[in-house]
């Protein structure tokens, strides 16, 4: 199995060498975890390779995106320049009922419609990377779980189709009443996780799945400061 390096510092080790390549893998974990800033660095690292990604920006403002990826000294302006991110802002503002729909959008096929451009993006740069933050903000409004787990197939075909790697954000943990379907649905899972104990927070990464590879399966500390996003591979989780 071909594989991609994520860029992230004990992590690619962790999976003894990568994500597999045009696989899909979902990144999961509460508000604050991370998910953006690991989607992004792994978006900058196929950058550097000269790797096109498309990145699909959900919920939080874009322009802030932009403006904290300066902190980690990841220039998105001058990657879209160069023609090698697409970026598809779309803007979710959530409506009264539970209902969201896009911004100043007004299609009927919300759904249909993110897909094609989705494919229309990646078709323009050539993308070799989706990236989308997070999935969440797109399937909220179905409370049918038929039409809600065939929206996330919709979706995951499409990045099958243009044989790209994907890299998904999901919001939450999996919890005993909830089914997260996206999971099933996806190659690999990933987990982003929070714990106090003594007083003391304990953030860890672990890999839930991740079809066709072997990898550490055991949690592992990650760190964020401004260098990125970054795990400790070898040292045990002591609590
Ligand atoms: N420059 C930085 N140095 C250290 N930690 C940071 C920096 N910027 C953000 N963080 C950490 O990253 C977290 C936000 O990460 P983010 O990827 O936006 O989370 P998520 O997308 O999962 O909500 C913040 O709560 C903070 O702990
Ligand atoms: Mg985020």
């Amino acid at each position: 199995m071909e594989r991609v390096l994520t860029g992230i510092t004990g992590f690619d080790e962790m999976l003894t060498g990568g994500l597999p390549e045009s696989r899909i893998s979902l990144l999961c974990g509460g508000p604050g975890s991370g998910k953006t800033i690991f989607s992004l660095q792994y978006i900058m690292s196929a950058i550097d390779r000269g790797e096109p990604c498309v990145y699909v920006s959900l919920e939080e403002s874009f322009k802030d995106k932009v403006e904290n990826a300066y902190e980690f000294s990841w220039d998105i302006p001058k990657a879209i320049e160069d023609n090698l991110m697409g970026v598809l802002d779309i803007c979710m503002i959530p409506q009264s009922k539970g209902y969201v729909e896009p911004f100043e959008r007004t299609r009927g096929k919300l759904e249909l419609g993110i897909v094609k451009e989705i494919e229309d993006l990646a078709d323009s740069i050539k993308a070799k990377h989706i990236v989308i933050d997070p999935l969440t903000s797109i399937v909220i409004h179905e409370v049918r779980s038929g039409r809600k787990r065939y929206l996330i197939g919709q979706i995951f075909d499409s990045i099958r189709r243009k044989k790209c790697s994907g890299v998904i954000t999901s919001e939450g943990l999996p919890s005993r009443n909830d089914f997260y379907m996206e999971q099933f649905l996806a190659d690999g899972v990933i987990f982003l996780e929070k714990r106090i104990t003594d007083f003391k927070l304990v953030k860890t990464l672990r890999v839930d799945k991740m079809r066709g590879i072997s990898f550490d399966e055991q949690p592992r500390r990650y760190l964020i400061t401004n260098r990125g996003f970054s795990v400790f591979n070898k040292e045990p989780v002591i609590t």
